[in-house]
């Protein structure tokens, strides 16, 4: 049975939670795979609205095994407390499993994020500030705590006190900052490996042998595709591989390329970004603040889940979304917040970037460069009417559909899937994914 992936196509939030609650209905295992709680998925069903950052989006299905696979960086407290949070909800989280090959968020990882951040300046990344890119700077120094590290005192002591001398020297002498105790870290993080052993376990073996059961797995994709540390707008990026670009997502749980059979990418109506860096659709006027303040009211605006800041908004940008598709590898395309764009008269896509009066339809590599393209606009009109009642494809205004149909032409790609509505029946499913 395939193994399917769900990425996010842009700069994260493009409803990738919603998505996969959706798709989680036919899958045995649900499987995280990278990045850590800098990550924010929104979940709207029937028992309420929760926010999730590390554990995966079909934890609200009882009979699913749900998976945080060794791609993800896990801050011992947070994912405690997510848990803690579901239980008091009713929400059983007995079926969580957590690698113990992944990689441990520590309290210098979050230390080193703030003072990295407030060292650039006016060049900050933007960070989530959660400690999750020197948690990977950690991990691929060779320095790394791992869960399965926090289950052995004897073996946790050494490892924290072999890094934490080094970044003690780092955030003392480098950045004139406080030195972190050791023995309170070991204490703590000895005591967080006991609470967290019961969920510690296989990966691989859970996904592979669900696999060839031949049940569905769904890999679950955090943050967007142009995060990405090698694709994404560099720096201006995150430290791990939100996209399934060279198997990210594989990598994230153990398992090899051929094992997947599909990678559906989610992309929004219209483009969002937090943090720096480069957005050449990028819009400053009333129809940013019409699109972000859509559905504020009951808590659906555009601010971001994990830190509450205001997301920057544009229009599409196909060019970039193209690249998206393409070093994705992706089959099919999840447009969501379609119904966000309902009361617009007419709706902008970007085809192509002018710069220095040549037209550029590929995605430059630098940052200085896409700070000064033009996005070359195609205009299409809009429907001016509600689609949030909307399931079947054929009933959205011809606006919609002709808007939708030059997506896929424009992305490469078709478009399987369209959501107008944050709960889980507002969709229009034009091609079943599994
Ligand atoms: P970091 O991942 O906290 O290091 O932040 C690096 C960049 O990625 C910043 O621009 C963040 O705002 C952005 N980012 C990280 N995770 C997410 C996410 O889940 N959604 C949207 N943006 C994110
Ligand atoms: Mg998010």
């Amino acid at each position: 049975m395939p193994i399917v992936v769900v990425v996010g196509g842009q700069w994260g939030d493009e409803g990738k939670g919603r998505i996969v609650d959706l798709l989680a209905r036919k899958a045995r295992v649900v499987a995280r795979y990278s990045a850590g709680n800098n990550a924010g998925h929104t979940i709207v069903n029937e028992r309420g609205e929760f926010k999730l950052h590390v554990v995966p989006a079909g934890i609200f299905y009882p009979e699913k095994t749900c998976v945080i696979g060794n791609g993800v960086a896990v801050d011992p407290e947070v994912l405690l407390g997510e848990i803690e949070g579901l239980e008091s909800k009713g929400i059983d989280t007995s079926k969580l499993v957590l690698s113990d090959r992944a990689q441990v968020i520590m309290p210098w990882h979050k230390e080193l994020d703030r003072l990295d951040e407030l060292a650039r300046g006016d060049k900050a990344i933007g960070t989530t500030g959660k400690g999750v890119g020197p948690c990977f700077v950690d991990k691929v120094a060779r320095r790394g705590i791992r869960v399965a590290d926090l289950l052995r005192t004897e073996d946790l002591r050494p490892r924290i006190e072999a890094a934490l001398s080094f970044h003690n020297r780092v955030i003392t002498r480098v950045y004139g900052g406080e030195p972190i105790d050791m023995d309170d870290c070991c204490a703590r993080y000895a005591e967080l490996g006991e609470k967290l052993a019961p969920f510690a376990g296989d990966v691989q073996d859970i996904v592979l042998s669900a696999h060839r059961r031949g049940d569905y797995v769904l890999l679950e994709g955090a943050q967007g595709s142009l995060l990405d540390l090698d694709h994404g707008t560099y720096p201006y990026v995150t430290s791990s591989v939100p996209s399934s670009s060279s198997s990210g997502a594989g990598l994230g749980v153990g398992i090899g390329p051929t094992e997947i059979s599909r990678v559906v990418g989610v992309f929004k109506s219209y483009s969002t970004r937090v943090g720096n860096g480069p957005f050449p659709t990028e819009l400053f006027d009333d129809t940013a603040t019409m699109l972000r303040d859509h559905g504020k009211e009951y808590g659906r605006g555009e601010y971001g889940t994990t830190t509450g800041r205001p997301r920057r908004i544009g229009w599409l940008d196909a060019v970039a979304a193209r690249y998206s598709v393409r070093f994705n590898g992706l089959s099919a395309l999840a447009l969501t917040r379609l119904d966000v764009l309902d009361a617009l008269p007419s709706i902008k896509i970007c085809t192509g970037y002018e710069l220095d009066g040549q037209i550029v339809e590929t995605m430059p590599a630098r940052e200085s460069v896409l700070d000064r393209v033009h996005p070359i606009y195609e205009e299409l009109p809009g429907w001016q009417q509600p689609t949030t009642e909307v399931r079947n494809f054929d009933d959205l205004p011809p606006q919609a559909q002709a808007f939708i149909r030059r997506v896929e032409e424009l992305l490469e790609c078709p478009v399987d899937l369209i959501s107008v509505g944050p709960a889980r029946e507002q969709a229009v499913i034009v091609n079943p994914i599994f």
